[in-house]
């Protein structure tokens, strides 16, 4: 596995070995959700390339970039493992160097719910991305259910840019409980862990009316909120039922749902989804 900081050396290796590229972004601190991005990857090309690497421009100013767990040398351990060719895990003048000042602003989508909930977010998350587009080539790049916001922008990047590669959306990996996996419930205190699996009985109560044939979205949102107000750890930033493709709140969810929350537990900001049907 080659272990690179610079866009040079990346670029260098992509072109001496030839065959289809699969990518992997990361901001490192590996769990299965990102280890199940690799193994769709090392599946469906000849090489696997990931990058990890914690964004500043995607974080606002008082959120937890200083804070974001990391790990690298067990992240480059985890990626040897699953067969990785290439990992880029730059400095941050690699990807953001003096008089840096382009970015890409996606509009609509990016406009609700985790836009609405961190302004500028979805702007470094695009900007990232084209950089890691441009710098790999790669012909299919690998991205979660979890983050769906994040896949809905990027997929409407790509078509909007013409990036010549295909996005590959992956599902949502899961603890036992229910608790979606992400770096970030490395901040809950065990009580607060314990609690954490009610954003996916929440998910969870929708879906199972929603397939009982409760089509308002309003309900929706209703059923939601009413399982995360049970638990007095949560503290809900915003519950929706939205329009897929548009992410615009609905009235009729019965041709198709987005259900999707932000909840604070503890210093921890979860997000969590499922898509219907
Ligand atoms: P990060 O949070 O590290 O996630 C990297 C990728 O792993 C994303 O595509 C995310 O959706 C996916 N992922 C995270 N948890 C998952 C889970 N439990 N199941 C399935 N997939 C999961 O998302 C980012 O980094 C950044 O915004 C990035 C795209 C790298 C740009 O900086």
């Amino acid at each position: 596995m080659h272990i690179v900081q610079t866009v040079t050396e990346v670029r260098r290796i992509r072109r001496s070995l030839s065959g289809t590229w699969g990518l992997v972004p990361t901001m490192g601190y590996l769990h299965e959700g990102h280890l199940s991005l690799v193994r769709r990857a090392r599946g469906e090309n000849d090489f696997v390339a990931a990058s990890i690497f914690v964004n500043p421009t995607q974080f606002g100013p008082n959120e937890d970039l200083a804070a974001y767990p990391r790990d690298l040398p067990r992240d480059l351990r985890l990626l040897a493992e699953a067969g990785v060719d290439l990992v880029w895990a730059p400095p941050t003048e690699e990807v953001y160097p003096p008089g840096f000042q382009t970015y890409v602003m996606v509009e609509e989508v990016t406009k609700p719910l985790e836009g609405a909930a961190r302004p500028g977010h979805f702007r470094g998350v695009a900007t990232i991305v084209a950089k890691l587009f441009n710098v790999f080539q790669p012909d299919r790049a690998y991205f979660g259910q979890k983050d769906a916001q994040q896949v809905v922008v990027i997929k409407q990047m790509a078509r909007d840019l013409d990036f010549p590669l295909e996005i590959v959306v992956c599902p949502t990996v899961r603890e036992p409980d229910g608790l979606a996996m992400s770096s970030r419930n490395a901040y809950l205190t065990p009580e607060q862990r314990a609690a954490a699996p009610v954003l996916y009985r929440a998910l969870s109560a929708a879906r199972a009316a929603w397939l009982a044939g409760e089509h308002d979205g309003e309900r929706l949102r209703q059923i939601m909120a009413g399982v995360l107000a049970a638990e007095s750890l949560a503290r809900v930033e915003y519950v929706s039922a939205a329009d897929p493709t548009t992410l615009a709140e609905l009235g009729d969810a019965s041709h198709g749902v987005l259900l999707s929350m932000a909840v604070r537990i503890g210093r921890a900001r979860l997000i969590d989804n499922l898509l219907l049907p």
